[in-house]
This record gives C-alpha cells, sequence and structure tokens, in this order.
C-alpha cells in the first residue's frame, strides 16, 4: 500500500495551541511592561473624548527595533474607539503604514478611501486629496485618530513635508472643529528645523514619548504570556523561554524574541517533539537574524526580492564587504532567470537599490577614486550574506 502522506500529517500532533498569536500582525490584548507608556497616551488624547473638536493632538512615539511601539498604538487607538464609541463620539482610526503608502499623496489616498472606498485613484493633486479628507470628515462629523508607523523612513525618503501639512491642516481652522489627530511612529524620527518649521517643531517636540529597549526580565513576562497562550500545555520549556530572554536581550527586541519562540516550536513539531527544549532555540538563533524583519519582507515586491538576493548570493561569493553595481547586475540577470521573471533595466535597478537602502536592508557607498574606478559599492547591513539567502530563498519558496 502506498504512504498516506496526508492522514499523516492530519494525524501528527503539534506543540502549537494557537500559533497564529505568534504571528507578526497579532496585536495581544495585555503588553506587560508598557503600561506607564499606554498611560502617558491616554492622559494626552483624553480631550479626544472629553471635548471632542477643541483640540487636535501631536505625538511621536519613538525607540528601537521590537519595542513594542506598533503593538501599543494599536491597542491604545482600539481602547480609544471603544471609549469613543461608549460616549456616542464619531471617533475612528486609521493606522498607515508608511513603507507601503511611500508618499503624501498615497497616504492621504488611504484615508481618503477609508471614509470614501470607491474614491478613484487617480486624477487629483496631493493638497485637493487633503482637502477632501476634511470635508469627509465635516460633512460625517467624524474625527480621526491617524497613526503614520514607519514614519522615519517615509521622511528619509520624502522629507517632513506630510507632518507639515497634516499639522497645519488643522492649526489653519481656529474656530472650526479640531478632526484630525496623530500619532507619528518611528524608530528615529528625526525632527529638525531644517525640515519643519519651528512652531510644527516645538509642538512635537513636546510630545515625543520614547520607548526604550526591554531587559530580559520583561522579555520574559512577555514571552511567557505569548507562549501560554500560543501552545499546548507544558510543552515549552522554562529553560527555553530564558535562553531566548537572554538572546533577545542584547537588543531588547520583543519581536525578534517572539519569533526565536517560534521557530523554537515549528523545530520540535519538524521532528515530531512534543517538547520545546533549548537546544531548539539555539538553533533558531542560527536560522535568523534580528535584522530579518518579516513585516519588511512582507510588503517588499518580489522584483526587489530578487534583487536582494542576487546582492547575498554575490556578496557570499565575493567574500568581501562590498561588490559593486555591476557585479550584482550580473548576478541579478541570472536570479531573474532561475526565477522566470525578466530582469528590468538599470535605471529601475539602481532606484530598487537606493530603496533597499532606505528600508536599511542595504549598505551603499561611492567606490574610492582608484579602486575600481568611481561606483557605487552595495554591502548588507547586519545579516550575513548565507542567513540572507536562506531566508530570501524560504520567502521566495525555494
Ligand atoms: N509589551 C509587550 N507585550 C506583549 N507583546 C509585545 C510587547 N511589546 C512588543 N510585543 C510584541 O513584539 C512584537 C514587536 O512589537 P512591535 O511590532 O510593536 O515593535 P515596534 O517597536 O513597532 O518595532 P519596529 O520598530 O520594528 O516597527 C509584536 O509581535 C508585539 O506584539
Ligand atoms: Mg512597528
Amino acid at each position: 500500500m502506498t504512504h498516506d502522506y496526508i492522514e499523516d500529517e492530519l494525524s501528527r500532533q503539534s506543540v502549537f495551541k494557537s500559533e497564529q498569536l505568534l504571528s507578526i500582525d497579532y496585536v495581544p490584548e495585555k503588553l506587560p511592561h508598557r503600561e506607564s507608556e499606554l498611560k502617558v497616551l491616554a492622559q494626552s488624547f483624553k480631550t479626544l473624548i472629553t471635548s471632542p473638536g477643541r483640540t487636535s493632538q501631536k505625538f511621536i512615539i519613538e525607540g528601537p527595533v521590537g519595542t513594542g511601539k506598533t503593538a501599543v498604538t494599536k491597542r491604545f487607538a482600539d481602547q480609544m474607539i471603544q471609549a469613543a464609541e461608549r460616549r456616542g463620539i464619531r471617533l475612528h482610526k486609521l493606522h498607515i503604514n508608511c513603507r507601503v503608502s511611500k508618499s503624501a499623496y498615497l497616504v492621504y489616498l488611504r484615508i481618503l478611501k477609508e471614509f470614501k472606498p470607491k474614491f478613484p485613484r487617480r486624477g487629483h493633486s496631493p493638497e485637493e486629496l487633503l482637502q477632501m479628507v476634511v470635508e469627509v470628515l465635516d460633512e460625517e462629523d467624524r474625527y480621526l485618530l491617524l497613526m503614520l508607523d514607519e514614519l522615519d523612513y517615509f521622511i528619509r525618503q520624502r522629507g517632513a513635508d506630510i507632518l507639515y501639512d497634516l499639522t497645519r491642516l488643522m492649526d489653519d481652522r481656529l474656530n472650526a472643529p479640531q478632526r484630525l489627530s496623530i500619532i507619528g511612529i518611528g524608530r528615529k524620527v528625526s525632527l529638525s528645523e531644517d525640515i519643519l518649521d519651528s512652531s510644527t517643531l516645538s509642538t512635537l517636540q513636546r510630545n515625543i514619548l520614547r520607548f526604550e529597549q526591554y531587559s530580559s526580565e520583561a522579555l520574559y513576562d512577555i514571552l511567557k504570556e505569548r507562549s501560554d497562550m500560543a501552545f499546548e500545555e507544558n510543552t515549552v520549556m522554562d529553560e527555553t523561554l530564558q535562553l531566548i530572554c537572554d538572546i533577545a536581550s542584547d537588543r531588547g527586541d520583543a519581536r525578534y524574541a517572539i519569533e526565536l519562540l517560534w521557530r523554537a516550536g515549528k523545530q520540535a513539531d519538524s521532528i515530531n517533539s512534543r517538547k520545546v527544549i533549548p537546544d531548539y532555540a539555539r538553533k533558531a538563533k542560527a536560522d535568523t537574524h534580528p535584522e530579518l524583519r518579516k513585516e519588511i519582507f512582507t510588503t517588499l515586491p518580489k522584483q526587489n526580492s530578487l534583487l536582494l538576493l542576487a546582492a547575498a548570493r554575490q556578496l557570499k561569493e565575493n567574500r568581501g564587504a562590498y561588490i559593486t553595481m555591476g557585479e550584482l547586475e550580473e548576478m541579478y540577470q541570472s536570479v531573474c532567470e532561475e526565477y522566470n521573471e525578466e530582469p528590468r533595466a538599470h535605471t529601475q535597478v539602481w532606484e530598487w537599490v537606493q530603496d533597499l537602502n532606505s528600508h536599511g536592508l542595504v549598505d551603499t557607498k561611492r567606490s574610492g577614486v582608484g579602486q575600481r574606478g568611481q561606483t557605487t559599492l552595495i554591502g548588507l547591513s547586519d545579516v550575513p550574506a548565507e542567513l540572507l539567502e536562506h531566508y530570501l530563498l524560504e520567502l521566495l519558496g525555494r
């Protein structure tokens, strides 16, 4: 009789109870070690509920990778909406990832579409869109709590005009209801006189909330709670959690800690083990890197992933710190062939390199004269080439 792989797979036991609770976009109900940050936000934004329309709040949340900025902001916005609903206030929340909506036009369009889903994609200037946003909020008597996530990325690419325009928008309406409040989120949101006028700057500087890295103990509390929810009882050894916290506490990064836990669980499942032992966490550490953030990769177009794969391969082959643009393009052509994709022309590839650079995925620099002629050199930021290659292959489904 032939072996029934499907029945095999179906009867397989898993250490996970609810694996999705370890996914990147799950926001847990409770956020240990961020109570005081939630309280600061609640204090600052409560006027949106006590006297809607009176003020417009603007806040910046800053802090290193995986310190809970996105999770806390989303949880906070949910609670604000619930409190508003209980009081019959038409407060609406909208989380925009500025890596996806990469221009002011796309951000405004995203806001408008929230209220007018059929609004056409083309045919209006950003200023017109913004004006229509105000109109729709007025017409429908709504208030909007706008979360602009990954704003640092946006500002690096496009400057801070968007902040200026959005803050001005409400400041210019002294006698009309203030309908828009903003929370800008990023690792390091550069605010300076060169990019912002002094009044916007001073408003924002007064309202910066900094998230610090998590200590190993804090990571433990976070991980323990998540592991109890996501895993079957008595599957994850306490030593495994401890080890993961030690590994991740170098950066104080909860995302990395959760990813290690998930990978350790996958490792247990792959060999049909009912215990998640510390060794699986060690293995998980060898398979990934904190800079390999799924959020970035899942929003990266396939062609960009292929280009990055080419960079990783060429760097692995050369064993040097940098490769030239020419070497990269050559490898890119062969990667495209492998994936049956039409390679794009030089100017497009060049633009993508800049894009990958501002995502922090590659490093670029000009070579010194005489080295290999004047050319752009490309290196990887922090991740070993082999690991990146491995990760991309996993992602591209090979
Ligand atoms: N205090 C916490 N309690 C429980 N889970 C947390 C906590 N802080 C962060 N997490 C979890 O860790 C992961 C990373 O958090 P989050 O995405 O909010 O980080 P971030 O600061 O936005 O990072 P980045 O700068 O990379 O965007 C998420 O899965 C989140 O649910
Ligand atoms: Mg985030």
